[in-house]
């Protein structure tokens, strides 16, 4: 059943690199709902992160679901072997080639929900010939390659216009980028269901000592919760 509470997903870009199998266990374990694994090409973004078999390897830590966010281009030819190493969620950019609409039919097809992501400079034009087509979109509130950037909050708007866009439709909306306590609460009471978020819930934890992951968690979600009550 499609559900519209709010999900805090962890991006692993901001986890111990040399470790991402214990680090998937460790926020699954402190209460994160999803978990966010940000793809990069050095090509579309200015870094690099890893590839397919990386997403195969840590497929198997992760109990929930697999919310792989691609920030390459071209993007097509790659959509089946993440969908084969177990992503639950694939989201590809509107900006990463001529033809959105054909990405988002092979995402369904190769059996994996689809995302679409915007990047901060990217309107709402095309979203009513989308909407058929996705499982969530993404609103990128920093432009994509890195963590730890500024949330960039002229997207706050956007988020509540898509959201009326939307209406009834089963599409979760996800924000990735900045999101902290201070900025949670914001999207949140504009209508996003689903919160990426790397620094703010790796900050002060290790696999070693993971304690602070769920209270970072803790206090993101609580805080964004209290937006909608
Ligand atoms: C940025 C990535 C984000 C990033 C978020 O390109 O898509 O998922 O890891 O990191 P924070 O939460 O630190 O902004
Ligand atoms: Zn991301």
């Amino acid at each position: 059943m499609f559900d519209r509470s709010i999900k805090i997903a962890p991006s692993i870009l901001a986890a111990d690199f040399a470790n991402f199998g214990a680090e998937c266990r460790a926020i699954e374990a402190q209460g994160a709902d999803w978990v966010h694994v940000d793809v990069m090409d050095g090509h579309f973004v200015p870094n690099l992160t890893f590839g397919p078999a990386m997403c195969a390897a840590i497929r198997k830590h992760i109990k929930g679901i697999m919310d792989v966010h691609l920030m390459i281009s071209p993007v097509d030819s790659a959509i089946e072997s993440y969908a084969e190493a177990g992503a639950d969620i694939i989201t590809a950019h509107l900006e990463a080639g001529p033809h959105i609409h054909r990405t988002l039919q092979a995402i369904r097809a190769s059996g994996a929900k689809a995302g679409l992501a915007l990047n901060p400079g990217t309107g709402l034009e095309a979203m009513p010939n989308l909407l058929d087509m996705v499982d969530m979109v993404c609103v990128m509130t920093v432009n994509p390659g890195f963590g730890g950037q500024k949330f960039i909050a002229s997207q706050v708007a956007k988020v509540r216009l898509l959201r009326e866009m939307i209406g009834d439709r089963p599409i979760h909306i996800e924000i990735d980028g900045g999101v902290t306590v201070e900025t949670a609460p914001l999207v949140a009471a504009a209508g996003a269901d689903v919160l990426v978020a790397g620094s703010a819930v790796f900050k002060g934890g290790s696999v070693d000592n993971p304690a602070p992951y769920g209270q970072n968690i803790k206090l993101i979600r609580t805080a964004a919760e209290a937006a909608l009550a």
